[in-house]
């Protein structure tokens, strides 16, 4: 059966990006595959974290994959700080990856911004402990936002070339799974920047544990322009939105793409259906759309908060169930390499 795996930092301000462009197309893989959904300390860690909020941070996401609709009988739920093979095959893909490869990563250039060399070394190899989550598992599929689309292609690059060195048909080449109307769901401030946690700006974001009030105002004052909506007419012949057009509307087809995402509508319905329409009409539907879906995902999520036992429970179950898929391609990837094993 093919596999997916996926992840998310616990790095605190899990926002409506993270749910539309990832957490929310987990649960509807489920049904057609074997998934694996991390939380990924390890990674948090390259960038740093406060000992106290890292706890809360991964009981936060976990409780967001929970209350998003995952399944923990059907899919394992884990962090990954508690399977440790993940930190051993990384080791050895530190060690096939080129320097090459990773000074291409934008990531780490935007992550590092101008302080380059104050950077963790653990930012700058970052990717390949991202393909070690993967293909530990062999994943065949994973589902992400548009900005890991560089990440995955490393990933490929990485299982290729191992597989070259040592002779094996070890690692699969993983398919990204980029889908939905919100790939990149960009700030609520700025159409130009995505939509981030960490953004200093709150209002730029939409939080998973956000109450009704702070929706409904960070829709309210989210940042617009002087025109009426656009309609269907704007699209070209493959029925998108033309790069010029949203160049120069950023912030109309960014709430637009979250209307249609929210409601699992095309962006050419939410076209046709505010063709002309003042933006007041038409954030007022994005507020009530909102809160329908988000609302009861927020409070499953603070009711969570208050249940560490049986979070803590779930992340428990899923890694022992982790290892016993994990541990075994560890072992084929130290004896491909030529480890002395017992
Ligand atoms: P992270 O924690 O930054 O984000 C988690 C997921 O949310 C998506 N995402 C967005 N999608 C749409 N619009 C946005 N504004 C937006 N912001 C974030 C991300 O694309 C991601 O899917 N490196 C990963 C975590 C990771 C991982 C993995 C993912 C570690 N190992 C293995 C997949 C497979 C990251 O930093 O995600």
């Amino acid at each position: 059966m093919n596999r997916i795996f996926s992840g998310v930092q616990p790095t605190g301000n899990l926002h409506l990006g993270n749910y539309l462009g990832a957490i929310r197309n987990f649960v509807a893989l489920q049904d057609d595959y074997d998934c694996v959904y991390c939380v990924v300390d390890m990674h948090a860690i390259t960038q740093w974290q406060e000992p106290g909020e890292l706890k809360a941070h991964t009981r936060e996401v976990t409780a967001a994959y929970l209350a998003a609709g995952i399944d923990p009988k059907r899919c394992i739920i884990f962090n990954q700080s508690q399977v440790a093979a993940h930190a051993e095959l990384a080791w050895i893909f530190n060690c096939v990856a080129r320097l090459g490869w990773l000074n291409r990563m934008t990531q780490f250039k935007d992550k590092a911004g101008k302080h380059r060399e104050a950077a963790s070394a653990g930012l700058y190899v970052y990717p390949n402990l991202m393909a070690a989550d993967i293909l530990l598992y062999k994943a065949t599929h994973v589902p992400v936002g548009e900005d890991q689309k560089q990440h995955l292609e490393l990933t490929r690059d990485i299982a290729q070339k191992f597989n070259n060195d040592f002779g094996v048909e070890l690692f699969p080449l993983t398919e990204p799974l980029i889908f939905g109307a919100a790939t990149r769901v960009m700030s609520l401030r700025d159409g130009k920047n995505k939509m981030s946690k960490s953004d200093p700006s709150d209002a730029s974001r939409i939080n998973m544990t956000d109450d009704a009030d702070a929706i409904a105002k960070k829709i309210r004052r989210a940042t617009t322009d002087s025109e009426l909506l656009p309609g269907p007419d704007i699209l070209d012949e493959n029925r998108r939105v033309p790069e010029a057009a949203r160049a120069a509307r950023p912030e109309a087809y960014n709430l637009l793409g979250i209307y249609a995402a929210l409601s699992e509508k095309s962006v050419e319905a939410v076209l046709e259906e505010f063709a002309g329409a003042q933006f007041s009409r038409f954030k007022a539907a994005l507020t009530e759309l909102a809160l329908a879906v988000l609302g009861p995902i927020g409070a499953e999520m603070r009711r969570l908060r208050d249940d560490p036992g049986a979070v803590d429970a779930v992340l428990r179950d899923g890694a022992e169930r982790a290892r016993a898929i994990a541990e075994p391609v560890l072992e084929e990837a130290y004896r491909a390499v030529g480890y002395l094993r017992p």
